[in-house]
């Protein structure tokens, strides 16, 4: 069987949620377990100053990601993982596909209008490009799977189009990738909110917790969280949002069915599920953070790991590029 290519990226802006450790980085791992596929995986550093960020802020962040998809259990060896900006490949195949992406398209993006809001002093051409240039992060490793959040769905299906468009005018040259939406049960919503989702720019602190918080600030921050009026604890998201929430972090922190879970916790007060929660939230985290600090401890080998992921991808990502100009008609 041809074994297929997986491809996804994150941004190393700001801290890792445990939304994003559920729901991202616990698939990447799983994805990367099955057999027959053949996993990369950037940390996304060019898509992240389309937002203005800290030089000293973005460097330590782009390790800190490292760090922690490492401790995340990410296999730089059998997988690839590199920063972005490290293989250029992706700056020029997204000036490339600029040329053939129109600007309405662009222009009805919702997340560019969402983060063109929020960001109204700068709303740069970066932004309006980031889907192009996730385009070209993916269709430089003629990659057939992305494993996305909801949100991120339109982007690819942008990829898909400019793919196609591509391929239509000169011939097959990309793959047209398939989007691997993750399924909702692993969506973590906000502790403070439970309607809105788990946010690392959510303005209250205690509504989100970071994969790096001390068990201490984990504990207060679950026993702070919102709940639902009444007083039984059953899986129900649209009814009790807060109660289903924490079932949901349980039920994946301890690896346990929602079934026996709620079996388990009948006839008990919600101040029992959050201190269950609380204490399988640590102990998840525990050994993860250990490898984390671990890892994050020594910049040398950091930055070994992201040469070697960068040669491995450049060699794939030269030969599209390679391809793609001849196609255009570029003299080589
Ligand atoms: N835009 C993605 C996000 O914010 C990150 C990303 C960048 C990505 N390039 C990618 C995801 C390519 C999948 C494939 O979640």
């Amino acid at each position: 069987m041809k074994q297929k290519v997986i491809y996804s990226g994150i941004q190393p802006s700001g801290i890792m949620t445990l939304g994003n450790y559920i729901g991202a980085v616990n698939e990447w791992r799983e994805i990367q377990n099955e057999e027959n596929n053949f996993c990369i995986f950037e940390v996304a550093d060019l898509h992240t100053i389309t937002v203005r960020q800290d030089p000293a802020a973005l460097r330590k962040n782009s390790l800190d990601m490292l760090a922690l998809l490492l401790a995340a259990g990410i296999d730089f060896k059998n997988s690839i993982l590199y920063l972005q900006s490290h293989v250029h490949e992706h700056s020029e195949l997204s000036w490339l596909l600029n040329c053939y992406t129109y600007v309405g398209e662009m222009n009805r993006m919702t997340q560019f209008k969402e983060k063109s809001e929020k960001h109204a002093d700068n709303i740069n051409m970066g932004l309006m490009d980031y889907p192009v240039l996730m385009a070209a992060d993916i269709l430089l490793f003629k990659t057939d799977v992305v494993p996305v959040g909801i949100d991120q769905r339109q982007h690819l299906e942008i990829a898909r189009d400019i793919a196609l468009r591509f391929n239509n005018i000169y011939g097959d040259t990309f793959t047209v990738p398939e989007a691997r939406v993750r399924k909702m049960g692993a969506k973590i919503a906000s502790l403070q909110n439970p309607l809105a989702k788990m946010s690392k720019s959510d303005p209250n602190p205690n509504a989100v917790i970071g994969v790096l918080n001390s068990e201490k600030e984990i504990i207060s921050k679950i026993k702070k969280a919102v709940t639902d009026s009444g007083s039984e604890i059953i899986y129900d998201p649209e009814n009790k949002p807060g109660v289903s929430n924490l079932l949901t972090i349980l039920s994946i922190a301890r690896k346990q069915d929602m079934d026996s879970l709620v079996k388990e916790f009948e006839g008990k007060m919600y101040g029992h599920l959050k201190i269950a929660t609380a204490e399988a939230v640590v102990e998840m985290l525990r050994p993860f953070r250990e490898r984390y600090e671990e890892f994050r401890s020594d910049e040398w080998y950091l930055m070994q790991v992201a040469k070697y992921g960068a040669e491995r991808a450049s060699v794939i990502a030269e030969k599209t590029l390679k391809e793609v100009k001849e196609k255009i008609g570029f003299v080589l």
